[in-house]
């Protein structure tokens, strides 16, 4: 599938799989729908977008279509929504969705965002939440999002920084080690701290770099169970940590949960920058 450099990430490995390998994961991520950690660090993504009614939207890295409704909710029936993703089965997903919700302006496609298939200057706004940490080298991302965009045009990222993972229980210095070891998983682990960078790069001005905590206090929340455990594997399929120590990691997280010290934060970053 790949013929660019770069790292391959576990999505990329995810969207060349089967339907049946994609389905658990579709779903976490609409699980996330209904909790208001997700929903209230969306809501600020949508603001920073700036859109109208007849506002035309492109969400790189849509998934199975988490933003689509709130993305019509903006820019009404008169405008356009558009959303790209690798993985033709969240693609799938996110089409059943805007049929679902009878929002008959979306338009969804299977592509790779190092070459979107639109034209320059097609997008009014550009969104992407927890994709460039899944795909490298992020420099011809950005340059491909801005060519994309209107002049004035907004893009708006976020992704969260994995090595500044917190977790109440283990020994803040084993935890540290684990999401070093976790974050190798991912093609760009450092996203969060260089989109702004790269931004800058591409010749965009950046408008406001900020951060948003996710806090988990309770290990059966929805959206968080089951995450140390994959953080865990994650950790060990990085091979900077034995898998004793990640597995010794996740019962110390364990425990804090059955004391009713469970605590989980993870801390995003919201780029904004404008296409001059
Ligand atoms: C963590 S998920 C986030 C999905 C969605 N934005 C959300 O917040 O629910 C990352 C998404 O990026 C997509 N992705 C990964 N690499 C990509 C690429 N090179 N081009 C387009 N999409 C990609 C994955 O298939 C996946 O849907």
């Amino acid at each position: 599938m790949r013929n660019r450099p770069g790292r391959n990430d576990l999505y990329e490995l995810l969207a060349e799989g089967s339907a049946e390998a994609s389905k658990p994961i579709a779903a976490a991520l609409l699980e996330t729908l209904d909790d208001p950690r997700f929903s209230n660090l969306r809501g600020a993504l949508l603001d920073e977008l700036y859109l109208l009614p007849g506002g035309v939207v492109l969400e790189v890295g849509c998934g199975p279509g988490v933003l689509v409704d709130r993305l019509h909710e903006r820019v009404t029936s008169d405008g356009s929504i558009h959303g790209l993703d690798l993985n033709p089965h969240f693609i799938d997903v996110a089409e059943r969705r805007a049929e679902l919700l009878r929002i008959k302006n979306s338009t969804f496609s299977v592509g790779d965002c190092h070459e979107l298939p639109y034209r320059n200057e097609m997008f009014d706004a550009v969104v992407a939440e927890k994709l460039l940490m899944h795909v490298a080298p992020l420099g011809p991302v950005i340059a491909e999002m801005q060519r994309v965009l209107v002049p004035g045009g907004r893009l708006v990222v976020t992704d969260y920084d994995p090595y500044t993972i917190m977790a109440a229980g283990p020994d803040p210095a084993v935890t540290a080690r684990v999401m070093a070891s976790a974050a190798k998983v991912y093609a760009s682990p450092l996203a969060a701290r260089e989109t702004a960078h790269a931004c800058r790069e591409a010749g965009m001005d950046v408008e406001t770099v900020r951060g948003y905590l996710q806090v988990f206090e309770d290990a059966d929340i929805p959206t968080v169970a089951g995450v140390p455990e994959v953080w865990s594997d994650h950790a060990t399929a990085g091979r900077q940590v034995e898998p004793g120590t990640a597995r010794r990691w996740l019962s110390t997280v364990e425990l804090a949960a059955r004391e009713d010290r469970f605590m989980i934060a993870i801390p995003y970053v919201i780029t904004v920058a404008t296409k001059p």
